[in-house]
C-alpha cells in the first residue's frame, strides 16, 4: 500500500457496540488508517471509547466531525435511521466513506446516496465485512473453480444472544428502525449469497417471531436466478453461531465463520464423520493453531474479517484501487431485506424486484405483548 501521503485520518460517528469491540480494535493493528476524532451522541460513551483509545478529538455533533479538516475519510456506524444524511453529509464536506449495513432505510435514500456519490471523487463502501472473512474467500475460491459442481443448496444460520446484554438501544428492537433479524443479521447473507454464488436473489419468503422485541428470531427461503435455493435460521435470542452450507452436485462446503477452522468441504460419497475425514481435519487444524493463537488475542478470525475491509477501503484510497462492496451492492442488499421484511409481515412470498421502497412495519396482530 502506497502511504507515502500519510495514513488515511479517520473519523467515527456512533461509538457503541460495532465500533469499539470490531472498528477500532481492527483498525489499530493498521498502519494505512489512524481514527483522529469520534462523534456520538451519548456523552459518557464517547468519551469512555476514546480514552480507551486514546482518540483525542470528541464530538457530540456529528456535523462538528464532518467539519474538521483533519479527518479525509468517515465511519458511519450510528443507527440505520441516520446512516443517508450522515453519509451524504461526509460526501458533501469532500470526505471518504464506509457506511454500516444495511446501507439505508429506504430504496430512495439510497438512490440518493448512489446519486451524489456518482458525482464526487471520494470512496464509498458500505461495511458488509463478512466479505473480507478469510473462510468466505476460500469458499468463494473454491466454489469459482467448481469443486462443488452446480450448486443446489445454500443454508444459513445466524444466531446470538442479544437480548442478554444490558445497553440495548431502542433501535435494536424496532424493525422500522433497522432492528431485528432481517434488518440486522440476514442483511449479511443477503450480500454473502450474492458475493458466494455470483447470483442475484428474486424471490423470498420469510416468517418471524416478535416478542418483547420485532423480529427476535426468524426462518427465510429464498430463490436465486441461478436455481439455487437458500435458506437462513436466525434469532438473537439464543447461543452465538454464524455458519453457511452449500451444498452442490459434485461436493459441499461447511462454513463456521467463529472458528479459525471452520471451513469443511464434502466430496461426494464421503460421510462428513468418517474416521479418514476426521484425521484430516484434525490434522488441518492443528497446522492452523499457530493463527489462531495470533488472532485469539485479537478476537478472533472473525473479527479479523474488520482488518481486511479496512485495509481494503485504506488501499482503494491510497492507490485507487477497484471497490468492492459498492453502494449498488448494498441497495441491492437492502432491498431484499425490504422485500423480506414485506413478507414476514405479509406471510407471503416477495418478489424482490416488487419490494416495498421502505420497511413494512409488523402488521398489528404481530405485534404480541410488546
Ligand atoms: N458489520 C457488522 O458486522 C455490524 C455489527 C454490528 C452493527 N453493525 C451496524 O453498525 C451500526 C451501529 O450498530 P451498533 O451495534 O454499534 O449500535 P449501538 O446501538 O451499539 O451503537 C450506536 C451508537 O450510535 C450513537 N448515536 C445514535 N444517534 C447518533 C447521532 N445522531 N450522532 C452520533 N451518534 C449517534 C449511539 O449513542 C450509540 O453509541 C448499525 O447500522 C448496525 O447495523 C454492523
Amino acid at each position: 500500500m502506497d502511504v507515502s501521503k500519510g495514513p488515511v485520518r479517520l473519523g467515527i460517528i456512533g461509538c457503541g457496540n460495532v465500533t469499539e469491540k470490531r472498528h477500532l480494535p481492527a483498525i489499530q493493528s493498521l498502519s494505512g488508517l489512524q481514527v483522529v476524532a469520534l462523534a456520538d451522541i451519548d456523552h459518557d460513551r464517547l468519551n469512555r471509547v476514546a480514552d480507551r483509545f486514546r482518540i483525542a478529538k470528541r464530538y457530540n455533533d456529528y456535523r462538528a466531525l464532518l467539519a474538521d479538516q483533519d479527518v479525509s475519510a468517515v465511519a458511519v456506524c450510528a443507527p440505520l435511521s441516520f446512516h443517508t444524511e450522515m453519509a451524504l453529509g461526509a460526501l458533501e464536506a469532500g470526505k471518504h466513506v464506509l457506511v454500516e449495513k444495511p446501507l439505508a432505510s429506504s430504496l430512495d435514500q439510497a438512490d440518493t446516496l448512489i446519486e451524489r456519490a456518482a458525482q464526487s471523487p471520494c470512496r464509498v463502501i458500505v461495511g458488509y465485512n463478512l466479505r473480507w472473512h478469510r473462510l468466505v474467500r476460500q469458499a468463494r475460491e473454491l466454489i469459482q473453480q467448481g469443486k462443488l459442481g452446480r450448486i443446489e443448496l445454500a443454508v444459513a444460520s445466524f444466531t446470538a444472544g442479544t437480548h442478554y446484554k444490558r445497553d440495548v438501544l431502542e433501535w435494536k428492537k424496532r424493525r422500522a428502525l433497522g432492528g431485528g433479524v432481517l434488518m440486522e443479521f440476514a442483511t449479511h447473507y443477503f450480500d454473502l449469497w450474492r458475493f458466494l454464488l455470483d447470483a442475484e436473489v428474486q424471490e423470498v419468503h420469510a416468517t418471524t417471531r416478535s416478542d418483547q422485541w420485532d423480529d427476535v428470531t426468524g426462518t427465510l427461503t429464498a430463490y436465486l436466478n441461478n436455481g439455487v435455493l437458500a435458506t437462513a435460521y436466525l434469532s438473537e435470542w439464543t447461543t452465538e453461531r454464524n455458519e453457511l452450507h452449500i451444498y452442490g452436485q459434485a461436493g459441499s462446503l461447511h462454513l463456521s465463520l467463529y472458528r479459525f477452522d471452520g471451513l469443511e468441504y464434502v466430496p461426494l460419497f464421503t460421510a462428513p464423520g468418517d474416521i479418514s475425514s476426521r484425521l484430516s481435519r484434525f490434522a488441518r487444524s492443528l497446522k492452523q493453531v499457530p493463527r489462531a493463537v495470533r488472532y485469539y488475542r485479537r478476537g478472533g478470525e472473525y473479527y479479523a474479517s474488520f482488518i481486511g475491509q479496512w485495509r481494503h477501503f485504506a488501499e482503494s484510497i491510497h492507490e485507487a484501487a477497484p471497490l468492492e462492496c459498492t453502494l449498488e451492492d448494498g441497495r441491492r442488499a437492502l432491498q431484499i431485506a425490504l422485500a423480506a421484511a414485506k413478507s414476514a409481515s405479509t406471510g407471503q412470498p416477495v418478489r424482490v424486484e416488487q419490494a416495498p421502497r421502505e420497511i413494512t412495519p409488523l402488521a398489528q396482530d404481530q405485534l404480541a405483548d410488546n
